[in-house]
């Protein structure tokens, strides 16, 4: 048996966790990068809590709230310059995916000075101090070791192939409590393909299952509330701890098919990451030649049959994306040139098998 483990983030779990541990920040450094998006941090009250935090323990700070979604190379080589030249010494990264990952890269880039946007890519460079304060309950960021960004000239989302683990991660479920429900749901399913994903994954082991079997259960008690668009302060807190399980165990594995598949329906049409992947998963789910292990993942998550969960997966990622014959093909070449995610799957797989799951899913029009 192969098996492995590495996940050295510190978690903080907890209502009000930030200002009870505030004394944790004083190990990251002198002054802080904080890194957000430009709305949400400020009105869920977590950039509030960071500052007070920052401001009791005496440690000077500077903010760059500019961070898009899907952030661009662009706006990372932009705040790692806004970063440097405030002389900042660690990174805090607050937010959903976005915002978390950039924190990673702007991190290395800071180590790195004379890394740009366009030299980032790449493999085994070290990264100033990072702190995670996630807002919504999905990436699993906080505490992995990725950083997904938007590299335009390649036209897709990379992963920058450095290993950036938060040091701390701040878990509380009332920066969520206010989160729309489309967002929640989107994030939710994301958090979901983590935990499938790692499962059904050649790299999958003991240990990752813990977390997978963890996660699929607190999702599990969630789907009532994701159907029904309504969340108890409870069901936050469930979610929260999914997406924390599926980050801690694609930390140990990767991911796999959808994961691959879906950035080019986020970058060339605009579907939210964890839409993208829900899209592609009743046919992804089908595509499995050995269904054993596929039918465990039912009694993980709490439903009797497939069918019942290919209901909650239509009802929750139900898209209508339209796609020419043309892009089917151009995005299933884009995805049988991504090597490390066909690995990720456990049978094999090739053009015609990918290209069924995306036309299985996705709406075929004419081309024009
Ligand atoms: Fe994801």
């Amino acid at each position: 048996m192969k098996s492995s483990f590495y996940m050295p983030t510190k978690v903080i779990i907890g209502e009000n966790c930030i200002e009870a541990n505030s004394h944790l920040l004083q190990g990251m450094g002198t002054k802080a990068l904080i890194v957000t998006g430009r709305r949400s941090a400020k009105l869920n009250g977590s950039e509030r809590d960071v500052e007070a935090a920052l401001r009791k323990e005496q440690i000077d700070y500077v903010r760059f709230d500019q961070i898009e979604e899907n952030p661009s190379l662009e706006t990372v080589e932009k705040a790692r310059d806004f970063g440097k030249s405030a002389g900042v010494d660690f990174v805090i990264g607050i937010g959903g995916g976005s915002p978390i990952d950039a924190a990673k890269a702007i991190a290395v880039m800071l180590k790195h000075t004379k890394l740009t946007g366009d030299t980032l890519i790449g493999k085994s460079l070290d990264a100033v101090p990072v702190v995670a304060v996630p807002t919504t309950a999905g990436t699993g960021t906080e505490v992995t070791q990725y950083a997904i960004v938007t590299d335009h000239k390649a036209q897709t989302k990379k992963n920058i192939g450095h290993t950036v683990f938060p040091h701390i991660a701040f878990l509380d479920a009332k920066y969520m409590m206010d989160m729309p429900s489309d967002i929640t749901i989107q994030t939710a399913v994301d958090a979901l393909s983590h935990l499938v994903e790692s499962y059904l994954n050649v790299r999958s082991n003991p240990m990752s299952e813990v977390f997978v079997e963890k996660g699929l259960a607190y999702w599990g008690e969630c789907v009532d509330n994701l159907l029904g668009g309504f969340f108890t302060y409870q069901s936050r807190k469930d979610l929260m701890m999914a997406s924390m399980y599926g980050g801690m165990a694609i930390a140990q594995t990767g991911t796999s098919l959808p994961h691959g598949m879906g950035y080019a329906l986020t970058y060339h049409k605009g579907v939210p990451h964890g839409l993208a992947n829900g899209t592609l998963y009743v046919e992804y789910l089908r595509c499995f030649k050995d269904q054993a292990k596929v039918q465990k993942l039912h009694k993980l998550i709490g439903v009797k049959s497939h069918e019942e969960l290919e209901k909650i997966l239509t009802a929750l990622c139900f898209t209508n994306i339209q796609v020419t014959e043309s892009e089917l093909k151009q995005y299933t070449e884009e995805m049988c040139a991504n090597k490390a995610k066909l690995q990720n799957h456990p049978e094999v797989i090739g053009f015609e098998e990918v290209y069924k799951i995306y036309a299985g899913s996705l709406l075929l029009v004419k081309d024009i």
